[in-house]
């Protein structure tokens, strides 16, 4: 098939729930991707914060070879040395003492509700199942992750969704300690929330909604799915304030691209749970565990963490100097960077595609640098170039009113 060809396939038999733009990506390497007719991008988005070894990684693919040979899948009901290893080395870097594999960040969300909710029933509190979330929250989009997501668009026509969800304002205790009730049985924060446009809850925040959560019996449960596994430059964004939480979901570049997400956790969380109170058919299977394990052994490595932390900070700072009317603030951690305009980011984004850019969005008005973890200074550079060529107002301002003829 041809990119035409592709482009109408796509509306003829998928369900239209994304507006794709009008290329064809099908090949890459490091951070930048190729299309159909040729066309070479520089990526910013990662696949939404997935590809941390950017593309066509030869130790990566040969892992996968690797992996490939020995069994793909064989379901819970049976032993698998693969996850078990992973489990092991996520124990080994973490506060965690269990490990749980699920499919996805939601899924993983989803699997840390139920863990919650059994804990406070195994500890004598089955009146508390309650929630508190985060305005500016995202954690998925099925029933019970949809519940604690911030979003009007993404919930009203799917009402009802899980009940007992309240949210609170983000880094403000005072809004937490209001929502409390003795029906809380856990908190879900996001450490840095990604779709609301990169916000971090801050230092003192965390601090104190821990001992708030020890001292109320309440579960503090870190949402990592985006900001784990290195992106700030730790491997865990909660490492930043010295806190423990007692749950955390991580997924996205887990795998590399393959899906596998996780819940871990401490022992007495883990210990509420018993025999098929939970469950998933591929959650952590060998194959792609064992790809697992590669990506984990690589993001772990403190050469590879603090590569992150400086190219991000070198990035932060360049960012912030960047001269444009348009730009209103930077904001961010390693390679987590929100750069807020003073106008729609579609029409940047637009721009960018046909300047050889992939750039994506945070609600309206954010650009969301999330690129590979491989990231360096040329492609600092690179990027630098083209936004300083983007976020021009004459040339939004044309892209805004339509293209002269
Ligand atoms: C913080 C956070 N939690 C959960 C999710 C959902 O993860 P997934 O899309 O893998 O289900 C996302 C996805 O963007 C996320 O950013």
């Amino acid at each position: 098939m041809n990119t035409a060809q592709i482009i109408q396939a796509e509306h003829d038999f998928l369900a239209p729930t994304y507006t794709r733009p009008p290329f064809v990506l099908n090949s890459g390497k490091g951070c930048y991707l190729e299309d159909t007719d040729g066309k070479r991008y520089l990526d910013t988005g990662a696949g939404i914060a997935v590809n941390a070894l950017g593309y066509g990684d030869d130790s990566l693919a040969r892992a996968m070879q690797q992996s490939a040979i020995g069994l793909i899948h064989t379901s819970n009901l049976y032993y698998n040395e693969p996850q078990i290893q992973l489990a092991q080395m996520l124990v080994k870097n973490s506060f965690a003492d269990k490990v749980f594999f699920a499919n996805s960040g939601t899924e993983a969300n989803e699997a840390a509700i139920k863990f919650a909710r059994k804990f406070q029933v195994e500890n004598g509190n089955p009146d508390r199942k309650d929630i508190i979330a985060f305005y500016g929250s995202f954690h998925g989009r099925t029933m019970g992750a949809l519940a604690l997501t911030d979003s009007e668009k993404y919930q009203a026509p799917f009402r009802p969704l899980m009940p007992g969800v309240t949210f609170a304002e983000f880094n403000d205790m005072a809004s937490v300690r209001h929502k409390i009730s003795k029906h809380t049985a856990a908190i879900i924060i996001e450490p840095i929330q990604g779709e609301s446009g990169i916000h971090l809850a801050t230092t003192a925040f965390l601090q104190n909604l821990r001992q708030l959560c020890t001292d109320q019996g309440i579960l503090l449960i870190c949402d990592e799915v985006q900001c784990g596994l290195g992106r700030t430059g730790k491997l865990w964004a909660h490492q930043h304030a010295s806190i423990t939480p007692d749950l955390m979901t991580i997924a996205k570049p887990l795998a590399a691209g393959l899906p596998l997400g996780a819940v871990l956790m401490i022992d007495q969380v883990a210990s509420a749970m018993h025999t098929s109170e939970h469950g998933t058919t591929f959650g952590g299977g060998p194959f792609v565990c064992s790809v697992a394990l590669h990506v984990l052994q690589r993001l772990c490595d403190p050469k590879f963490l603090s590569h992150v932390q400086t190219t991000g900070e070198d990035l932060m700072t360049k960012l912030k100097q960047l001269q444009s009317p348009l730009l209103k603030e930077v904001r961010g951690m390693g390679l987590m960077i929100g750069v807020e305009l003073t106008i729609d980011v579609g029409k940047v984004k637009k721009l960018a595609y046909e300047q050889g850019l992939i750039l994506i969005q945070a609600r309206d008005n954010v650009l969301r640098l999330i690129p590979p973890l491989i990231w360096g200074k040329a492609e600092t550079e690179a990027l630098l170039n083209r936004l300083t060529g983007l976020l021009i107002p004459e040339l939004i301002a044309i892209e805004q009113n339509g293209r002269q003829p």
